[in-house]
C-alpha cells in the first residue's frame, strides 16, 4: 500500500541474555486508554520467536541520522548488535539516537497472513528529540526536510 505512511524504527527484545532486533514500519498505536500499540511481524523473524519468549519488547523510532541503524536491523547478515549502542528499560533494549521509543507487554499476538500482529500495552513511553521520523510509504523511506503540523 503505497499511500498508508508509517514511522520506522528498531522494534527489539532480550531474553535471558539473548538481544533481538529488527527494522520495523508497520507500527501503530491502536487504544489510548489503556495505551496499546500494535506492530506486523513477519513470522519468520528471529525477533519474533524473542517477543515470544521474553512477553515484552522496545520499539526504537529513528530520525533520518541513524538510517545506517535502520538498515543494519533491516538485514539477516552479521551482528546487528556488535557495535549497537543500546540501554536496557523495563528489560527491553531502547536503542541510542532513538528521537522516540517505548516498552509494552504483549497483551495479545494475532496470527494475520503471513504476518503476526503483536499487541503491546505501553509500559514506558519518552519523545527525546523533536526530528521527524524516517517514513515507510510509496514502496520506499521518505525524509521529511520540512514538518509542518497542523493542530486540529
Ligand atoms: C525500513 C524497514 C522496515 C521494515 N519493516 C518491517 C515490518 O514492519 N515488519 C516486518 O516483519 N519486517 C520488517 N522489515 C524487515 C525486517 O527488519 C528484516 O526481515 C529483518 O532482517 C528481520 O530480522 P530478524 O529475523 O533478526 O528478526 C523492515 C525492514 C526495513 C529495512
Amino acid at each position: 500500500m503505497k499511500k498508508i505512511y508509517s514511522s520506522v524504527g528498531v522494534l527489539a527484545t532480550k531474553y535471558e541474555d539473548e538481544l533481538y532486533g529488527m527494522a520495523v514500519a508497520w507500527v501503530f498505536q491502536v487504544s489510548f486508554a489503556p495505551l496499546l500499540v500494535a506492530v506486523g511481524v513477519g513470522k519468520n523473524r528471529r525477533t519474533l520467536e524473542g517477543i515470544r519468549k521474553a512477553g515484552r519488547f522496545a520499539v526504537s523510532l529513528m530520525s533520518e541520522d541513524n538510517l545506517d541503524v535502520v538498515l543494519r536491523f533491516g538485514s539477516k547478515s552479521g551482528n546487528k548488535w556488535s557495535g549497537t549502542q543500546y540501554v536496557l528499560i523495563d528489560d527491553v533494549p531502547v536503542i541510542d539516537g532513538a528521537i522516540e521509543y517505548f516498552t509494552a507487554e504483549v497483551v495479545n499476538m494475532v496470527e494475520t497472513g503471513d504476518h503476526v500482529l503483536v499487541i503491546g500495552k505501553v509500559k514506558t513511553e519518552r519523545t527525546v528529540d523533536d526530528k521527524p521520523p524516517i517514513l515507510y510509504g510509496e514502496d520506499g523511506l521518505i525524509f521529511i526536510k520540512d514538518m509542518e503540523i497542523k493542530e486540529f
